[in-house]
């Protein structure tokens, strides 16, 4: 099945507005279920992304499908002049403007209502762009990726970090089963929605990664594009500039 036909809902909205409705109904439990699910270990991948933009001291951030703000929070050890976060989830980004609140990051960080898609930032306004975990949700990946493009500067920095399925036979085993049964579980124990956690098991398995996505990073234009995987190849960083 094509990525951007698997929805959380299977309704008749686009999935856009399926995605936003998902999240805004997971939202009070998010960060919590994040870290039951990760083991914590999710922490220590967006770590991993910001020391890579360590030596590109990026002045300007935009933290796409910023969520809960996570992303933008580990983004402000690079002391930037401005982090924006957007997201098409209201409810998402409520819990995070407070996260920044009390981490007296207000000053630095903003959120504002926005599509990966569509949201209209001028050309080359960016050193850096970020996306956890948000890719996969987009409605159309070629046109996000190539509008991010375009808002990045010249020689401006993409960072992709998503879910990557492992090839090591055993840890794919375990993997299945924690995606197919575990992950499903928790989400209909501590979620009022069952179908966002398995919609995360779908959407995983179905979104192409490593050498596929990077070779979608290449036809939206994207330079000196890589991958690295994270965890025995749980999770993935790509990478590329303009
Ligand atoms: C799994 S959460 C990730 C949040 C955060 N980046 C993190 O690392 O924890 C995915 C987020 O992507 C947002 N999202 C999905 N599609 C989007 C789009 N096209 N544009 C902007 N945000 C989007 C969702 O609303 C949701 O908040």
């Amino acid at each position: 099945m094509k990525h951007d036909t698997i929805t959380p809902y299977n309704s008749q909205q686009e999935k856009k507005e399926q995605v936003a409705q998902m999240f805004d109904n997971i939202a009070n439990r998010y960060d919590l279920l994040n870290s039951i699910l990760s083991l914590g270990i999710h922490k220590g991948w967006r770590k991993k992304c910001v020391n890579i933009l360590k030596t590109k001291q990026p002045k300007f951030i935009l933290d796409v499908a910023t969520g809960t703000g996570d992303f933008a929070v580990e983004c402000a050890k690079l002391n930037p002049e401005k982090i924006t976060g957007i997201d098409i989830s209201a409810g998402m980004m409520n819990f995070g403007k407070e996260k920044v609140k009390k981490l007296n990051l207000d000053h630095l960080i903003s959120f504002e209502l926005g599509n990966a898609e569509t949201v209209n930032f001028p050309d080359s306004s960016f050193d850096a762009i970020v996306v956890g975990f948000g890719v996969r949700n987009f409605q159309n990946l070629e046109k996000g990726l190539s509008n991010l493009y375009r808002m990045l500067k010249p020689n401006g920095q993409l960072l992709v970090l998503e879910f990557s399925y492992p090839t090591n036979v055993f840890i794919k085993a375990g993997y299945n089963f924690y995606f197919s049964y575990i992950i499903p579980l928790v989400g209909k124990l501590f979620s009022k929605d069952t179908r966002a956690y398995a919609y995360l098991t779908k959407s995983v398995k179905a979104f192409p990664n490593n050498e596929h996505f990077v070779a979608v990073m290449n036809n939206c234009g994207y330079k000196q594009t890589s991958y690295k995987t994270l965890s025995f190849g749980i999770a993935a960083i790509y990478a590329g500039s303009k």
